[in-house]
């Protein structure tokens, strides 16, 4: 509708045009006129709706903190409605999960009482749910960014509200980053921040003073019991239900149901499986993940069970999405961070101990609506040894995807994009490099291939990796080799049997190619797991002295690649890859880690670096004259991880290309 009014002054648009735009407008008034704007007084956001009102009136940014609960995300857009907001443009609300934006959308539409994708609609990836007289749009954060690409003043908005902020993922940053920028050309535009306590006035200074309504929020308080760990995460959460079922003190809290974090899907899958085993007639069991489906979902918010409920959540469960009657918290302490490891220069997912922060978040979502009790899984040194907050994303990933995607949501520069932490410039300048050299960037722009590697959330380079195996026929060996890198190796050699280890170790090498041995021992894992029951799969694990924990992170990691190789429609070929092709994979993305031999065990890489062979390697004595590295890293001294014998003239196929 903005748009049609510039093109009104310029004389462009048609009687029947005005006509249809006026129509829209009285259209979406009226749609508002059926809707229940009230707050529900209980609700610690409604206290502050006249001071949020004025404020919003004069400022064009306006910060709000709260607990998580106080009706930030349901209210907020509510309040824009009153306030006249919506009609000339939508309210756009994002989250930072798909599935919130759907519960979230689903909620306020019955607030305000209309059919879903009316007056308030959603859009995620796949499925839009947004009509012609929606007033409010909730979507996710990537979803707004992939609008700014094709509508750069982002015209279609009134006001945008970015909830959660204090999340700080990369898709937030760029987001405000973006806002920030284009306030000064929209002055029209409206922008609410809101997050959780933490960190608020970062927030505000970022966007030049903006005013801070706090909130608050009521909290009730929770019992910390800290429980000693004995190493089997789903045994332990097991203990801990059945002290919360056995405890008869208090007949409120008997009621109510059980909230429990884990750090990913498949241990969710893993400890629904086992606990259903054990607690079946006793708790109904249910799993609440961002790709759950409809259905699913609707049992966490529609109890239906008789059967007190245990909730096996992942991060969602945090701060966005509330799960009704939470009485008990049990906390591994534990979630899946992507970090990216300047020591080794690659971007991993490791299962990392949680914040403070995040786990005193999960211990609030207890003590909503009364008392609660939260079990943690770890000692309260533990606890207190923990960095206090999470570190925003953008200091965690690697620089060079973070280029890759300002440019395929064409932020602009990243040296001179607004950044509420601006990365180093000499970290830049690597990154760039590196995609230069992964044939992801051409000059400043972005090839083919930097196009595909910043849809796949995982490291470029081993992005790339992937990229050439879809050329080279070779997909389903480097989904294998790409989520091995991306992991920790699961193969131990403890100090004292390091040369048992290494026997057994021996039985899946390949006495040229570490990445060979890593396939070899990835069929021996899948037969055994086909023809072994859980304990003995685990014996036969012990034996060879393969972490099951390890293989566990190397299988989901491999189960995730799988799905985004199915969206880019990269699929496996009936043959069997070539060494050579998988090798040339394995360059395409590591070809700064070719180095050649120089005297007895040392090898010369890169810019001169003088390197050697990690001793559990099969090429540890090796004396090919080229290798190629899946990790170079600096540790005592420098060793070169995961290599292969290559052939000098694959490696010129590649480096010709750049
Ligand atoms: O965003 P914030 O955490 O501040 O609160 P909210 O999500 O707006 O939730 C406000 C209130 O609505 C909470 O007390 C929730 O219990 C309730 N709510 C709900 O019952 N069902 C939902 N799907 C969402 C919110
Ligand atoms: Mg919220």
């Amino acid at each position: 509708m903005r748009k049609d009014l510039h093109r009104l002054r310029q004389g462009q648009l048609s009687q029947k045009q005005i006509a249809a735009s006026v129509e829209l407008r009285k259209r979406r008034s009226r749609a508002r006129l059926d809707l229940d704007l009230s707050l529900p007084e209980q609700l610690p956001l409604s206290a502050h709706a006249a001071e949020i009102s004025d404020l919003l009136v004069k400022h064009a940014v306006i910060i709000i903190a709260g607990e998580t609960g106080s009706g930030k995300t349901t209210q907020i857009p509510k309040l824009c409605l009153q306030l006249g907001l919506g009609e000339g443009g939508l309210i756009g609300h994002t989250q930072p999960r798909r599935l919130a934006a759907r519960t979230v959308s689903q909620r306020i539409a019955q607030e305000v009482g209309c059919e879903l994708g009316r007056q308030v609609g959603y859009a995620i990836r796949f499925s839009d749910q947004v009509g012609d007289d929606s007033l409010i749009k909730v979507m996710t954060d990537g979803i707004l960014l992939t609008e700014i690409r094709r509508d750069r003043f982002l015209d279609q908005y009134d006001v945008i509200i970015i909830d959660e902020a204090h999340e700080r993922s990369l898709n937030i940053d760029f987001l405000l980053g973006y806002l920030k920028r284009l306030l000064v050309k929209r002055r029209d535009l409206k922008v609410i921040v809101t997050s959780a306590t933490i960190d608020v006035d970062r927030f505000s200074k970022f966007f030049d003073n903006a005013p801070v309504v706090e909130v608050g929020g009521r909290t009730y308080p929770v019992q910390t019991n800290y429980v000693e760990a004995s190493g089997d995460i789903i045994g332990d959460v097991g203990d801990a239900l059945e002290v919360i079922e056995g405890s008869k003190s208090n007949a409120s809290l008997q009621a109510r149901d059980v909230l429990i974090f884990f750090s990913g899907e498949r241990e969710i899958f893993e400890a629904a499986k086992t606990l259903r085993q054990r607690f079946s007639e006793r708790f109904q069991i249910l799993p609440l993940y961002a790709r759950l489906s409809f259905a699913e979902q609707r049992k966490i918010f529609e109890p239906s069970s008789s059967k007190r409920r245990v909730i096996l959540a992942t991060n969602v469960a945090e701060t966005s999405i509330t799960v009704p009657n939470i009485g008990f918290v049990i906390d591994p302490g534990f979630a899946r961070i992507n970090r990216y490891s300047y020591r080794s220069k690659l971007q991993r997912l490791p299962i990392e101990p949680v914040s403070q922060a995040s786990a005193n978040q999960r211990k609030g979502r207890c003590g909503r609506v009364a008392p609660g009790v939260c079990f943690r899984l770890y000692d309260e040194v533990d606890f207190l040894s923990r960095p206090e907050f999470t570190d925003p994303e953008i200091r965690r990933v690697n620089l060079a995807s973070v280029v890759l995607q300002m440019q395929a949501f064409k932020l602009g520069d990243i040296n001179t994009f607004p950044f509420i932490d601006p990365p180093e410039p000499a970290a830049v300048k690597d990154a760039m490099l590196l995609l230069l050299e992964l044939q992801a960037l051409s000059g400043t722009k972005l090839t083919a291939h930097g196009q595909a590697m910043a849809r796949m959330p995982i490291d470029p380079r081993l992005a790339r990796m992937l990229i050439e195996a879809h050329k080279q026929g070779a997909v389903s060996e480097i989904t294998i080799l790409v989520s091995a890198l991306a992991v920790q190796d699961p193969r131990e050699r403890p100090m004292n049997k390091r040369q048992l280890a290494d026997q057994a170790h021996a039985t899946f090498s390949h006495s040229r190619s570490d990445f060979i041995t890593l396939l070899n021992l990835w069929s021996w894992i899948e037969e055994q797991r086909q023809t072994l029951t859980r304990n003995r799969m685990q014996r036969a694990l012990a034996k060879r002295f393969i972490n099951p924990q390890r293989v566990r992170e190397w299988r989901e990691v491999h189960r995730q690649l799988r799905l985004i190789c199915k969206d880019l429609g990269y699929t496996d070929t009936p043959k069997a890859a070539s060494y050579q092709a998988i090798h040339e994979c394995i360059l395409a993305g590591s070809l700064s880690l070719v180095a050649t031999h120089d005297e007895r065990g040392s090898y010369l890489g890169a810019r001169g670096l003088k390197l050697r062979i990690f001793p559990g390697s099969n090429l540890s004595q090796t004396t090919a004259k080229w290798i190629v590295a899946g990790e170079i890293a600096e540790t005592s001294r420098v060793y070169a991880r995961n290599v292969a014998q290559v052939k000098p003239a694959w490696i010129e196929q590649h480096s010709m290309r750049i």
